[in-house]
């Protein structure tokens, strides 16, 4: 049967095709490059995934696509074009409001009175796995915000990576459709919007303060360099990863976080079982994870 034959019109697959051994390898190898683990029930998207690029590149069989992301002289870039059809980038501005309502009455308050007292001015927010930009362009509104009002004087940057580099590329653009705004509050969307025709671009004031780039955060060696961080944002990114990678990621954004930093998990995600060193703190809606200081972490204070 040829694999045309095997793939149904919408790009489902059928059991046959599936069970070919030759996408567990490409399941493990994209693993093994970004975490993300396909599991079983969740294993035909990935596969209708796939033979999206075997239909670009060429590829007649499972087998033969392995061959092109192992074998092949440009394996690397094609793993790459095979991650940027598997992740899934839903997102949105403003999309947790108790997050917001967090961060600008309790976490940037409280990192500035303790900064201040270092005589340091500056604050460093990073959003992993940012997707298309909304969450990162999201934060550099709200810091905007505080550094017109309480924080006059105060310089700020927003961080922003991704995996994938066409999400990094529109993340850049930095314009959204009626769907991605539907949660920015009135006044933010008159400040920090331009509407054209049916888009709105990001204003040039928030623009210079977020930098977009690709990385992968099961790169160790990039991760090393992920350092200085006073709040980190990591939300629904590491629902993909099983708990080996989760673990090593995790351990990554404590060592990246100053003492007395944030750090944000999606609403449904939590750290139970992966990392005790944070401390839990609760938000009326919303969680983070704290990274004590020394003096707290001595004293065994809560
Ligand atoms: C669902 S989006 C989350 C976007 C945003 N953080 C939010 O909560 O609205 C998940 C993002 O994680 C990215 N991602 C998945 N694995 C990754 C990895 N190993 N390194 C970096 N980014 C990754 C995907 O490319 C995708 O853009």
């Amino acid at each position: 049967m040829s694999n045309e034959a095997t793939l149904l019109k919408d790009e489902t697959v059928d059991a046959e095709y599936l069970a070919d051994p030759a996408w567990i390898r490409i399941r493990d190898l994209i693993y093994q490059v970004s975490g993300i683990y396909q599991a079983e029930n969740k294993f035909y998207l990935l596969v209708s995934r796939a033979v999206r690029r075997m239909k670009v590149v060429g590829a007649r069989s499972p087998r033969e696509y392995l061959e092109f992301l192992t074998a092949r002289p440009n394996r690397e870039s094609e793993m790459r074009n095979l991650l940027n059809e598997i992740t899934i980038g839903e997102t949105c501005l403003f999309r947790s409001l108790p997050q917001i309502d967090a961060l600008r009455k309790v976490v940037i308050p409280s990192l500035a009175e303790a900064k201040k007292k270092m005589a340091y001015t500056k604050l460093r927010f990073w959003s992993a796995g940012c997707s298309t930009g909304e969450e990162p362009y999201t934060l550099a509104m709200i810091l905007l915000e505080e550094t017109q009002g309480a924080l006059k004087g105060w310089t700020f940057e927003v961080v922003a990576t991704d995996l994938n580099d066409r999400s990094v590329a529109k993340a850049q653009e930095g314009v959204y459709n009626d769907y991605a705004v539907r949660n920015v509050p009135p006044e933010f969307m008159k400040k920090y919007f331009t509407k054209s025709g049916s888009e709105y671009r990001v204003a040039d004031c928030v623009r210079p303060h977020v930098s977009f780039s690709r990385l992968n955060m099961l790169d160790d060696s990039k991760m090393l360099f992920m350092r200085g961080l006073d709040v980190i944002f990591c939300c629904n990114v590491l629902i993909y990863f099983d708990g080996k990678s989760k673990t090593r990621t995790i351990q990554h954004f404590y060592n990246g976080l100053l003492p007395n930093g944030y750090f944000f998990l999606g609403h449904s995600e939590s750290l139970f079982g992966i990392n005790d060193k944070f401390r839990l703190v609760h938000f009326p809606g919303a969680t983070s994870y704290w990274k004590a200081t020394e003096t707290f972490v001595k004293a065994g204070t809560p």
